[in-house]
């Protein structure tokens, strides 16, 4: 059986095997996800908010609860897609801007655009292009190089459970 999971804000839809992980649904999509721990759920590099049938997706464990507790952008509604298993149809899943940013497919979208809301970076919460300031070719290029240079090893090593 396959499942449907949509994305925002790029407005896709796609299958996935039942009781496949989220990460899968991203990689499907060519999106630039950097998987730092290797979908062992320590990293959160792979940190999404679900916007819809939470109830659709398997609970959230352990190392994942205490991985989210550690980044600054947690909401309620947040999930690590490499450990979030899509169980039922109504999954949207809402991508952290640092997220779409990364995928060089939709950089060439957003060039031009004005940011309709701070974009942040996906652990730091670092601003990275402030709301309604215009996103340029160089702008996007900032953002790779801040996103690539970030030390995540670093930034994780208070995380009792790495
Ligand atoms: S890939 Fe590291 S937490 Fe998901």
């Amino acid at each position: 059986m396959v499942k449907t999971v949509r994305l925002e804000p790029i407005a896709q839809e796609t299958s996935i095997e039942t009781n496949g992980n989220l990460l899968s649904v991203l990689i499907s999509k060519d999106l630039d996800v950097l998987r730092e721990c290797g979908g062992r759920g320590m990293c959160a590099t792979c940190h999404v908010y679900v916007k819809g049938g939470m109830d659709s997706l398997s609970p959230i464990n352990r190392r994942e609860q205490r991985t989210l507790e550690v980044i600054t952008s947690c909401q309620p509604n947040s999930r690590l897609a490499c450990q979030a298993r899509v169980l039922a149809n109504g999954v949207i899943v809402e991508l952290p801007p640092g997220m779409y940013i990364n995928s060089i497919k939709d950089i060439e979208a957003l060039i031009g655009r004005r940011a309709e809301q701070n974009l942040l970076h996906p652990v730091t919460g670092e601003v990275l292009v402030e709301e309604d300031k215009l996103i340029t070719r160089s702008t996007l290029k900032q953002l790779e190089n801040s996103t690539n240079n970030f030390n995540f090893v670093s930034f994780f090593s208070n995380s009792s459970d790495v």
